[in-house]
């Protein structure tokens, strides 16, 4: 990408403060209304014509700008920039009728139909030719306008079709095989189909992984989801370059999902390279979970994507949403409180699906910045509070969120985590994640994420949640860790197979063994809803679930042990010392609090001083950088809480002196500024 492309929307300094703006939905009366509001409520950014290709060209090559220059118009007239989108995740109708190919299909065969979103066969060259006209067509239209800060390529890809299985996608599959495998031969290896009669003599003979009897090849189907992949981020890459060609320093994005629970079809580990600027949409999930501990995780990742830089939050909900099976209101202040959490953690602001609430279609019941009621209304009274508070946060633009601890994310290894035939479907590796970063929350320590090649010497603490898909480098590169002095955690079902899904040579866990110094025998989970006891330094107990292991030690000592059970008398928590470091090794499933014994006896190999006595749930985080160093404090509960700071400063939303001891009202948020 060129050099010259800013990593961040062009526009005024300070953060963002927007959200998506639909202004094909309303007669034009509301947009004068619209632009009024938009500057009583600060918003500075706004997202415009994702959805809108129909709208732009009604009919093949007859297009209409006229009412989208008049929209960008009255936005530059009202300061408010435009995140400006290509609109290819939604062909129009008469597309579908001239080629209805490029309707996706499914593993078994059906072919959807036109009249949602995001039906789209990604190798369609139709479809790919017809994405790139209009972009074009957008992009020399729109380059110069000045209320441009940012292209919104398409949105959110890998969902609702994360992969589609037509016979185009097949042809298309067997020419990425052919240039990923030297020959047919290599696959075959690779693939392992000398197991149930799969050997194929040509590449021509591959399908996708498509409707099977029985489970079908393993290596296969995780091929196929990196192929479906690679294809979206083909044409991603295909839309950025023809915008970077004809709008040259104007930033591209494409609005990520990094939740897992939101979607976890595509490796943002690889589209983090693609983008400009990261950005990410996140939602709620309210299923009983403490849902600010799920967006903190989501907002780590976000960040960890664009490799620690700041990223841009550009959307989440003012209130509930719409498509989960109930959708509660959010509580009172508890917007600002996510809004600004993300800010805490490197989001750029704070935008929102959408900026009016629609009347019509399938998102009418999803709350917006603008509700059905008007400004009369409580949602409308925190949107203008929230960009008041926004904007005098705008200092900590460009600063970077710190770091105490690293855990390591795959999204490949998830992928293959989660296919079939495995030792006990009761093991979720996104629960893992979600429990150790649970209590890493709790200890009040903020995670980066970083795969399992990165460079992790610049953490005292590294935790592997379930990494069940190792290659060779990643355990040579946790080896590294290790011995250079670093401290590493961890859990069951790590390190078990390659890059192909087949099972390292030799005992498990292959590339670990050395580092954990053990083996593991054999796999034994338990029963669903049974239990294991473990006893540990003291005489401590804990009770894991769901699996344990024989584990063997050839030079880790054991920690805790297993009292009950088939594995009764043996290790189920070691200790392995290897050069100047220590690596943990953890063999069943311990719930948050429990992994908390463990991880606090690592944090002390770690040295990692543990931090000032802070009530559960008010979340500390600090951002750093050429403008100071802040101290961000949200408190969640219902009681006022008090949060040591190491240096006086200024609290920027309320803009008193603090020092001490800062006051956190129960339910708000405060951001000191640290002098110095
Ligand atoms: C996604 C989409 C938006 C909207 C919201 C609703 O994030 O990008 O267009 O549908 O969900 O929550
Ligand atoms: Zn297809």
């Amino acid at each position: 990408m060129p050099e010259t492309t800013p990593r961040a929307p062009r526009g005024p300094s300070g953060l963002a403060f927007g959200g998506d703006y639909n202004p094909e939905q309303w007669p034009r009366d509301v947009w004068d209304e619209d632009a009024r509001l938009m500057r009583e409520a600060g918003v500075n950014l706004v997202s415009v014509g994702i959805f809108a290709w129909s709208l732009l060209e009604p009919a093949p090559g007859a297009h209409e700008f006229g009412w989208l220059d008049d929209v960008l118009d009255l936005l530059h007239a009202n300061g408010v920039r435009v995140d400006l989108g290509t609109p290819t995740v939604a062909p129009p109708a008469w597309f579908y009728r001239a080629h209805p190919d490029a309707l996706p299909v499914t593993a078994d065969g059906t072919r959807f139909s036109f009249g949602s979103r995001g039906a789209i066969c990604h190798s369609n060259a139709d479809y790919r030719a017809a994405a790139a006209d209009i972009t074009t067509r957008l992009a020399e239209r729109y380059a110069d306008h000045p209320a441009l800060a940012m292209w919104h390529v398409h949105n959110e890809y890998g969902v609702p079709v994360s992969a589609c299985y037509c016979d185009s996608c097949a042809a298309h599959f067997r020419r990425w095989l052919a240039r990923t495998y030297d020959s047919v031969d290599a696959l075959n290896e690779a693939w392992g189909t000398a197991f149930w009669g799969q050997r194929y003599a040509s590449f021509a003979e591959i399908d996708p992984p498509r409707a099977t009897p029985t489970v079908g090849n393993p290596a296969q189907a995780l091929d196929y989801r990196r192929f479906a992949d690679a294809t979206l981020r083909e044409n991603f890459v295909m839309e950025r370059d023809i915008l970077h060609r004809l709008a040259p320093g104007v930033p591209v994005t494409t609005n990520f999902m990094t939740a897992l629970s939101q979607c976890d079809s595509v490796d943002y580990w690889a589209w983090g390279r693609e983008v400009d600027v990261v950005t990410n949409d996140h939602y709620l999930i309210t299923d009983g979970r403490r849902t600010h501990v799920n967006l903190a995780m989501a907002a780590d990742l976000t960040r960890s994507v664009a490799g620690g830089a700041p990223w841009l939050l550009l959307e989440h909900s003012t209130s509930g949403v719409n498509w989960q099976p109930r959708n509660p209101a959010k509580a009172p202040g508890q917007m600002a409180r996510n809004s600004l959490a993300h800010v805490a953690r490197g989001s750029e602001g704070a935008l929102f699906f959408q900026w009016r609430q629609s009347r019509r279609g399938a998102e009418k019941f999803h709350s917006a910045m603008l509700p059905h009621g008007g400004t009369d209304t409580r949602v409308w009274r925190e949107v203008v509070e929230l960009g008041a508070a926004v904007e005098a946060l705008g200092a900590v633009r460009g600063t970077r969120t710190e770091a105490d601890v690293a855990v390591l994310w795959d999204w490949q290894s998830w992928w293959a985590q989660n296919l079939q035939w495995h030792p006990s479907e009761d093991h979720d590796p996104r629960e893992r994640a979600d429990a150790f970063y649970e209590a890493l929350y709790d200890r009040h320590l903020t995670v980066d994420f970083a795969h399992p090649e990165a460079d992790l010497s610049a953490y005292p603490l590294v935790v592997v949640p379930a990494l069940y898909l190792m290659t060779e480098a990643a355990g040579a590169n946790l080896r590294d860790y290790v011995e250079n002095g670093g401290t590493l955690v961890v859990s069951y079902f790590s390190g078990i197979v390659d890059e192909h899904d087949a099972v390292h040579d030799g005992p498990v866990p292959g590339p670990l063994r050395d580092v954990l110094g053990l083996t593991v025998e054999e796999f034994n989970p338990l029963p669903a809803g049974g239990g294991v006891r473990l006893r540990g330094p003291g005489g401590a107990e804990l009770t894991g679930d769901v699996w344990t292991e024989f584990v063997v030690p050839r030079g880790a000592e054991t920690v805790w042990t297993y009292t009950d059970g088939l594995v009764a008398r043996r290790p189920a928590v070691t200790r392995n010392r290897l050069g100047r470091g220590t690596a943990w090794y953890l063999s069943t499933r311990l719930a948050p609090a429990a992994l908390d014994v463990l991880l606090g006896a690592a944090a002390e190999d770690a040295r990692i001083a543990p931090r000032a006595a802070l009530p559960r749930d008010v979340e500390v985080v600090r951002r750093s950088g050429d403008s100071g160093s802040y101290l961000f404090a949200v408190n969640h509960t219902a009681s006022d809480a008090k949060v040591p700071l190491e240096a006086p400063g200024t609290e920027l939303l309320t803009v008193e002196r603090a020092a001490g001891r800062l006051a956190v009202p129960a339910e708000a948020v405060r951001v000191v500024r640290l002098d110095g």
